[in-house]
């Protein structure tokens, strides 16, 4: 078999990463990792974060790989660049393709950026935004709510508008012109956030971007798959792949999402 990408999230929310590959890159395989059991990172410590991140690459290792994609925004914010340090292959994460895109953007040189807890308190997206565009201005803002609210499959309703209304009221008279979402989970409310944000700010989906950086570092490094049909999708996760399996139906539009259970680290 070709050797696959290997992806990993804390969850359910890095197949948003997955499907943006699939689409770029049908014929890649791909094997999938969900740290279901130890899900959120996003309220975490950068040092468990880093543990866990440790643990998920060793596994996908084991499984021939010959890409990594940390598909986990706050797992790319906090331990990308130790990941990188320790493991020999090309690891992509989400995070500098989102900040490259928003700066691209930008024409107000003014940046907004949503995630988790643990996203926004390590300043990562700004670190590197001002790093590409020392005079663009961030602001940031972690919405923790917007998590439960896309697994739960509330994605456009009234109580998604009104926690949307609630958070994104900070961004007003920010000047900002382009919001970075920043978390695996938020292109699932792009319709709502969006409706109220109003339309004059570019959404910046790091799905999107991340898979465009994949089929771009496969390409230079003429490791692209055979081109003829469609690739292998192998899923795992470290708790029981019921919810998995039923909410990344929804997540993927595929109905035939099947996951097996395996021990990561410690679970
Ligand atoms: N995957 C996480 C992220 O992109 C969101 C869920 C979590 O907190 O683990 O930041």
């Amino acid at each position: 078999m070709q050797k696959a990408i290997g992806i990993f999230d804390s969850g359910i929310g890095g197949l948003t990463v997955l499907k943006e590959i699939v689409a770029k890159l049908p014929d890649e395989n791909i094997i999938y990792l969900g740290d279901t059991a130890r899900v959120p990172y996003g309220i975490r410590s950068a040092e468990t974060v880093t543990r866990y991140s440790f643990e998920n690459t060793q596994f996908l290792l084991a499984q021939e790989i010959k890409m990594l994609v940390v598909a986990c925004n706050t797992a790319s914010a906090v331990s990308l660049e130790a990941v990188k340090k320790e493991f020999p292959l090309p690891i992509i994460g989400v995070l500098d393709p989102g900040a490259r895109a928003a700066v691209r953007t930008t024409r107000s040189r003014t940046v907004g950026v949503i995630g988790t807890e643990a996203t926004i308190r390590s300043g990562a997206y700004e670190k590197a935004i001002k790093k590409l565009a020392p005079d663009v201005h961030v602001h940031s803002l972690a919405c923790p709510l917007f998590v439960p609210l896309a697994e739960e499959g509330w994605t456009d309703n009234d109580v998604a508008e009104l926690v949307a209304r609630k958070y994104l009221a900070s961004f007003q008279d920010t000047g900002i012109d382009t919001l970075v979402l920043g978390c695996t989970h938020y292109p699932l409310l792009k319709t709502v956030i969006n409706k109220v944000i109003g339309p004059g700010i570019a959404l910046i989906d790091s799905a999107t971007e991340t898979a465009k950086e994949v089929a771009d570092v496969l390409e230079k490094l003429k490791w692209r798959g055979n081109g003829i049909g469609e690739g292998i999708r192998k899923y795992y996760v470290t708790d029981t792949p019921a919810r998995f399996e039923q909410i990344g139906k929804r997540f993927l539009g595929d109905s035939m999402l099947r996951a097996e259970q395996v021990k990561v680290g410690g679970v």
